[in-house]
């Protein structure tokens, strides 16, 4: 995963975050992976997904651009290389490239996709899945009204990348892939350790803006505005997840 301002701690994201890989397994049964195949894992975190490709009999890479995370996939004993999405350097040697819920994190699709380009076999496969349009709407909406309430940078609540299908088809089509199917995925999300274990994970750089003074008024305030649309009686806080799903190849 790839964003400036983020870090990644791989025993917070194992607390409140492990239902991301979990959910991994619709994208992963896109993938197939055969045994023997070279596949790279873009992205890869702490190597959750990495290691069941593995598992298939694939021989996997995967690359992340968080050194916590690729000591913890080295330490599944897997191949885990500390590596910018925006700039893979891998030549024509995989039969796929495969990524979740990391693509989101780098914000020029061109360039990430330029090196997936370089690093497939001619006819090679790629095959992510990531937010799309609509993601986390509402936690979005909610973070940019605090920054007007609060003061403080807007920006910080956003720095994704979500596009529609129709947006990414294009991207894919100019970086030299033909698109065999493309989807928008809405899918609520219980989180296991509510509202706040989510923000702390995915958006700690809005919060700290505010300094230890005011960063937990800004936190109790955001919970309370969203807490009518994605928290239910049973007190369960439930994440406007909206997944862009992808199987492309690339044009030989
Ligand atoms: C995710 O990795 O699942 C995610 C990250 C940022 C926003 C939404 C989802």
């Amino acid at each position: 995963m790839s964003d400036s301002s983020q870090t990644w701690s791989a025993s917070g994201y194992e607390r409140n975050a492990r239902f991301v890989s979990d959910l991994g397994a619709g994208v992963y049964d896109w993938l197939a992976p055969q045994a023997g195949e070279r596949i790279l894992d873009l992205g890869c975190g702490d190597g959750a997904l990495t290691q069941r490709i593995a598992d298939a009999g694939a021989k996997v890479t995967g690359v992340d651009a968080s050194p916590d995370f690729i000591e913890a996939a080295i330490a599944r004993g897997l191949d885990a290389r500390l590596m910018d999405g925006h700039e893979l350097t891998l030549d024509a040697e995989f039969d796929a490239v495969f990524s979740n819920a990391a693509l989101h994190w780098m914000t020029r699709p061109r360039d990430v996709l330029a090196g997936v380009a370089r690093a497939l076999k001619p006819g090679g496969r790629f095959v992510a899945e990531f937010g799309g349009h609509g993601n986390v709407a509402a936690i979005v909406t909610g973070m940019r009204a605090m920054a007007r309430i609060h003061g403080g940078d807007a920006a910080l609540a956003d720095p994704w990348y979500f596009p529609t299908p129709g947006e990414y088809t294009q991207v894919l089509q100019s970086c030299g892939f033909t698109v065999d199917e493309i989807a928008l995925i809405p899918r609520p999300t219980p989180l296991p350790t509510g509202i706040a274990g989510w923000l702390e994970t995915f958006r700690a750089p809005f919060f700290a803006q505010y300094g230890d003074g005011k960063r937990a008024e800004v936190l109790r305030g955001l919970e309370d505005l969203l807490r009518p649309a994605l928290c239910d009686t049973a007190g369960q806080w439930t994440a406007d997840y909206v997944r862009l799903r992808v199987h492309a190849k690339l044009n030989s």
